[in-house]
């Protein structure tokens, strides 16, 4: 069949998708700006006719309205996801979500294995003249949960940038298919304020000329991305990046000249900006996407020398434990790439990992530098792992620091509002342990 038949024979339309979907069935569906978003308003409309079919919608990060992950659909579907994006924090937390520990990276091999996938909905671009549509801003788990699940239902949608790496899918690994055409949900840029100004600069001090980098979402790496703008050569291999790094490869900032692994190119797995960012990968051989196995694999992030990985956490106690991905017991997010970033960074030549995070938190009430974390907290990376962390106030180095060294460190650049109280809270922590060890010596 020619592809244009073949692409014809398999149209239907988001209503008549959502009746294939079975009873007793996993749907993996695509995420963040590659969000298939007929489908996801579609599943909120029809919502009705899945009571009582024990549906389960895996995702991670829906941008945009995210109808079918709403409070609409409470008691309708089950929500399963390792990423809790903001409009799924309540139904995750609820009795219909459910979230399971796992690094990134793990995903596309736990899928069709611990985690059932049954039906992948996708979000690609129309196929080319050899029948090739790309994954363009999300590829991480989707390209692995076509090859996986029974059915696949991919949205074609005009709007969707072509990228490269290993983003491919052939129409022939498609079921159904629905034309489209709408705007990517966009993640805008943050807008910075002294205290994150104060962050960028001091993370951009650990950042030499020709180094490799991962930055996360959210201020902080945003405002990083901004005070690297008097490096020279840097390069990037990181999970995802927004329109920060857009900004730095046209300033000239960002060349890729000095990477030791896929020189020349910036390796993402999933990218979520504005159009500026979508316009920017579209057809750009610059940019070149891969599955998160590969790209989040600390092994392969290890071939960058030079790579420093800057993540951002909730907390930190004294200890050096990170925690990135929940307040106490609430699921803020998930571990992403963090732990996989920082594995990497530690074992490449010249390789350091940041963690960096202002002081306080809610309006400066609340310091993320504690003695111990609530009861419930996750502790996303290990006290054995952390390398550098960075508040407004400086830099402390935990590497190969005493524990009683990383917690003056740490206590150095807390906010002064909250040090003498931190510092005496982990002053009783040694009495404890002295009486301890006294009444068993006795
Ligand atoms: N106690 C109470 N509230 C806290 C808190 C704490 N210790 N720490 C943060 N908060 C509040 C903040 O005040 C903020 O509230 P607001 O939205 O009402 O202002 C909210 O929680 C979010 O905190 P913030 O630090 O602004 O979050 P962020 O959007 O910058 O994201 C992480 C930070 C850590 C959640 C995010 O980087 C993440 O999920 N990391 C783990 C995954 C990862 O590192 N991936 C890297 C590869 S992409």
């Amino acid at each position: 069949m020619n592809i244009q038949k073949e692409y014809r024979s398999k149209i239907i339309t988001a209503d008549e998708a959502v009746r294939l979907i079975p009873a007793d069935s996993t749907v993996v569906m695509s995420k963040g700006a590659g969000v298939p978003r007929m489908m996801v308003k579609a599943l909120a409309e029809h919502r009705h006719e899945f009571e009582g079919k024990n549906v389960t919608l895996y995702h991670m990060t829906t941008l945009g309205e995210g109808e079918c992950i709403s409070s609409l659909c409470y008691g309708t579907f089950h929500h399963l996801t390792n990423f809790v994006g903001a409009n799924a924090r309540e139904i995750v937390g609820s009795d219909y979500g459910d979230f399971f520990p796992a690094y990134f990276k793990d995903v596309p091999s736990l899928l069709g294995n611990q985690i059932p996938c049954d039906v992948a909905v996708v979000a690609v671009t129309p196929p080319d003249a050899s029948g090739y549509c790309s994954m363009g801003v999300s590829c991480d788990y989707e390209v692995v949960a076509v090859k996986k699940a029974k059915i696949v239902i991919a949205e074609t949608n005009d709007r969707m940038p072509f990228t490269t790496g290993r983003t491919l899918v052939h129409i022939s690994e498609l079921d159904y298919i629905i034309p489209c055409s709408y705007e990517l949900p966009i993640l805008p840029s943050h807008e910075g304020g002294d205290v994150e100004d104060a962050i960028g600069r001091h993370c951009a001090g650990l950042v030499d000329d020709g180094a490799t980098i991962q930055v996360g979402i959210g201020a902080i790496p945003d405002a990083v991305l901004m005070s690297l703008r008097d490096k020279k050569d840097l390069g990037v291999h990181s999970e995802m990046f927004s329109d920060g790094v857009v900004d730095l490869v046209h300033a000239g900032v960002i060349t890729n000249a000095k990477k030791t692994l896929h020189p020349g190119k910036m390796v993402a797995t999933f990218l979520m900006g504005t159009r500026k960012l979508y316009d920017f990968i579209d057809n750009n051989p610059m940019v070149e996407m891969f599955p998160v196995d590969y790209v989040n694999n600390p092994y392969v992030i290890a071939k960058n020398d030079n790579m420093v990985s800057i993540n951002s956490c909730l907390q930190i106690d004294l200890m050096g434990q990170v925690a990135a991905e929940s307040i106490g017991p609430r699921q803020y997010s998930g571990p992403g790439g963090q732990v996989d970033f920082i594995r990497g960074a530690a074992m490449s030549k010249g390789g350091k990992s940041i963690i960096a995070m202002p002081s306080t938190a809610a309006n400066g009430t609340i310091s993320r530098i504690t003695a111990t974390l609530p009861p419930f907290t996750a502790v996303t990376t290990s006290r054995n792992e952390v390398d550098y962390v960075v508040t407004e106030f400086g830099v402390a180095v935990l590497k190969g620091r005493t524990l009683r060294q990383r917690a003056q460190s740490l206590i150095d650049i807390a906010h002064p509002d909250f040090r003498d109280k931190i510092a005496n809270e982990y002053e009783r922590r040694f009495e404890t342990y002295r009486e301890y060890v006294k009444m068993h010596k006795g």
